[in-house]
């Protein structure tokens, strides 16, 4: 079954560079921080990760009401990149309180109200194609500008976001579908797909989408990860906002990569919006 819904946070990431050998279609590459994960592993087959590492993650509380319900990033101190589907259901802007992690992953950091939701006029729930929305912060976040992510951009996707390169996602949902969501925040690694081997696996992917995850499954995204980070690191261009968790079908399963929108599709409008 296919979930967009989410209710709590999470997801994965380890501090090491993420390394992929031996790509020759999605089957064969590793991603070689996950061969590294501890036993204790949560997320779907991640490690537990610092938030002081990741300062501009945030979960989302959708309703004012202590839980968190989404992830999201900070790409300016005052200005949140998440998923549509988290948003758009609640357009007032003042239903939401949004937090900043810990220095040591905790969930419950630095917060903000949000004095203006965005979401991408062009959004389809059907579809979960343009899942992306903004939200504007009341009051700005303490991170420095210079570690905030970039956005992926339309002229460097290709070569940052190649097929057979390894992504980051991290976030506080569930260690597996239809789990718990943890409260200290987890990190995974995945490789990218190409769209067409995507599409032929799942169906339903368009160039507003991006897909993630192994063929064997076993690591992935999961409920309450939507509207967080995949990230890339882009060496001396810091780290790159690639994705925004949208959406899958369970969570970890063979042959059924995460999807995520594609933030290079994005990047125009979200400067456009700020
Ligand atoms: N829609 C989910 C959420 O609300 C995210 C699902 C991601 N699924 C996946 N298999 N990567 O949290």
């Amino acid at each position: 079954m296919r979930f967009c819904k989410g209710l709590a946070s999470f997801v994965v990431a380890g501090a090491m560079t993420a390394l992929c050998t031996g790509w020759a279609g999605a089957q064969e590459f590793t991603c070689y921080d996950n061969a590294a994960k501890s036993m204790t592993a949560k997320i779907v087959g991640g490690t537990r990760v610092r938030g002081d590492n990741y300062p501009w993650i945030v979960n989302l509380d959708i309703g004012n009401d202590g839980y968190k319900n989404c992830g999201g990033t900070l790409v300016a101190p005052d200005l949140v990149v998440t998923a549509a589907h988290c948003v758009n259901r609640d357009p007032s802007a003042s239903n939401y309180t949004v937090r900043r992690t810990q220095d040591d992953g905790f969930w419950k950091g630095e917060t903000s109200s949000v004095r203006e939701v965005v979401v991408h006029p062009d959004y389809d729930p059907e579809r979960s194609t343009n899942d992306i929305a903004l939200l504007k912060l009341s009051t700005s976040m303490s991170v420095a500008p210079a570690r905030l992510p970039r956005l992926l951009s339309d002229a460097n996707k290709d070569y940052w976001a190649k097929p057979g390169h390894c992504a980051q996602v991290i976030g506080w949902g569930t260690t597996s579908s239809g789990g718990s969501a943890t409260e200290y925040l987890e990190s995974v690694y995945v490789p990218i797909w190409k769209n067409l081997e995507c599409n032929a696996a799942i169906g339903d992917i368009n160039r507003a989408m991006m897909c993630a995850g192994y063929v064997g499954g076993g690591y992935d995204s999961c409920q309450g990860d939507s509207g967080g980070p995949l990230i890339i690191e882009g060496g001396a261009t810091g780290t790159i906002l690639a994705g925004v968790v949208s959406w899958g079908y369970g969570c970890a399963e063979p042959n059924q990569p995460g999807v995520y929108a594609r933030v290079s599709e994005f990047e125009a409008w979200i400067r456009a919006n700020y």
